[in-house]
C-alpha cells in the first residue's frame, strides 16, 4: 500500500432512487431497512481531488472554491478518519471538491459527493478497492452514495452488516431509451435532513413496518421490470414507492412533508399527461423537486410542457449516467 504522491481525482454521478431507502437498521454503519434501486443520472456529478500530506496539521476541505468551516466539513473529516483507519496512517488530507450541478438547481447531492470522496480518498490512501468495496466505503458517508459507484440501474443490497451491505449493477448501460426530466422547483435547503426524517419515521410512524414490506416487494417488481424492459411496471411501481415514502413523513410524529405547492401541482400535471396517453411517472426525494421518469422519445415534449408552467431553466432532461471514474 503506497500513499499517492499527487492528488487523485474521482468523478461520480448522482442517482435517483426508484425504490427508496428511508430508514436505518444500524445508524453508525448505515445499514438500511430495505433493499433499494436507482438510476445514475448523467447531468449531475461531483469531482473531487484528494491528497494525503504529512505536513498538514488538519484536513483542508475546499468546496466549490470555498474553504469549509470545521462545522461544515465535519462529515467529510469523519469520513476521512474512517479511510485513515482502513489505511493505517494518520496524515491529514487536502480535499478539493466541485459540484457539477446547474448552479441554481439545488440538487447538490450527498450521493455523488460521498461516492467521489470514497473513490479519490481510498485511491489516494493507497487502498486498492474493488467496486463492491468502494460502494461499502461510500455507504459510510451517505446511504445513497452506495449506489453512485455504478452507472445505469443499480441495486443496494440491504445486507445485515458492513460486509454484506453494498451496491451492485443491474444494467450498467441500459439498452432501452429511458429519461428522467428533473423539475427544479426550489433551490432552498431542506428543513428536515434525510437523517433526521428517517429516524423519525423508524421511531414514530405506525406505518413503518408496512413500508419495509411494500418496499421489498417493489424492489422485486422494479428489478423484474428492468429485466423485461417493462416501462409501465417500472414507472408505476416507482411512483407508488415514492408516495409510500412520503406517507412516512406525513405519519411521523411530529409530522412533516417535503412537498410544496408546486410539487403537488407538478404531480397532478404528470397524471394529466398520463390521461392524455403520455406514459410518464413521478418520483420525489427528501426535497420538493419532482423528477419525471419517461421514455426517451417523450422527454422533449414532457420537458416543454413543464417549461411552459415552471420556466425554461427549471426543467432539465437527464439520461442514465456512468459509474465512478478515478484518475491515476
Ligand atoms: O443518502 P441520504 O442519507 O441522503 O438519503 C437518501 C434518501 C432518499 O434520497 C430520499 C432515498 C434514496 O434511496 O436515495
Amino acid at each position: 500500500m503506497v500513499i499517492a504522491d499527487h492528488p487523485i481525482t474521482a468523478k461520480a454521478h448522482t442517482n435517483i432512487a426508484l425504490v427508496k431507502y428511508w430508514g436505518k437498521l444500524n445508524d453508525q454503519l448505515i445499514i438500511p431497512q430495505n433493499d433499494s434501486l436507482s438510476i445514475t443520472l448523467d447531468k449531475f456529478y461531483t469531482q473531487t481531488a484528494v491528497q494525503f500530506l504529512p505536513e498538514l496539521a488538519a484536513d483542508d476541505v475546499i468546496f466549490d472554491g470555498q474553504v469549509l468551516s470545521d462545522d461544515a466539513s465535519l462529515r467529510v473529516r469523519t469520513f476521512l478518519n474512517h479511510v485513515r483507519e482502513l489505511a493505517g496512517f494518520d496524515y491529514h488530507a487536502r480535499v478539493i471538491t466541485k459540484n457539477f450541478v446547474p448552479t441554481s438547481a439545488g440538487l447538490a447531492s450527498s450521493a455523488s459527493g460521498f461516492a467521489a470522496l470514497a473513490g479519490a480518498a481510498s485511491r489516494a490512501a493507497g487502498l486498492a478497492l474493488n467496486q463492491r468495496d468502494l460502494s461499502r466505503l461510500a455507504r459510510r458517508g451517505s446511504g445513497s452514495a452506495t449506489r453512485s459507484i455504478f452507472g445505469g440501474f443499480v441495486a443496494w443490497q440491504q445486507g445485515h452488516d458492513d460486509a454484506t451491505s453494498f451496491a451492485y449493477p443491474i444494467d450498467e448501460r441500459p439498452a432501452w431509451d429511458i429519461a428522467v426530466v428533473v423539475l427544479v422547483l426550489t433551490v432552498k435547503q431542506k428543513k428536515v435532513s434525510s437523517r433526521v426524517g428517517m429516524r423519525l419515521a423508524v421511531e414514530t410512524s405506525p406505518f413503518y413496518s408496512a413500508w419495509v414490506t411494500a418496499s421489498q416487494a417493489d424492489f422485486k417488481t422494479v428489478k423484474t421490470a428492468i429485466q423485461n424492459q417493462d416501462f409501465e411496471a417500472l414507472g408505476h411501481t416507482s411512483e407508488q414507492n415514492a408516495m409510500r415514502m412520503h406517507a412516512l413523513t406525513l405519519s411521523s410524529d411530529p409530522n412533516f412533508t417535503y412537498f410544496n405547492a408546486d410539487s403537488i401541482k407538478a404531480m397532478q400535471l404528470v397524471k394529466d399527461l398520463r390521461l392524455q396517453g403520455i406514459v410518464c411517472y413521478f418520483t420525489m426525494d427528501a426535497g420538493p423537486n419532482v423528477k419525471i421518469i419517461c421514455q426517451g422519445a417523450d422527454a422533449k415534449q414532457i420537458a416543454q410542457h413543464f417549461q411552459a408552467v415552471f420556466g425554461k431553466d427549471q426543467v432539465l432532461i437527464t439520461r442514465p449516467g456512468a459509474g465512478i471514474s478515478i484518475s491515476d
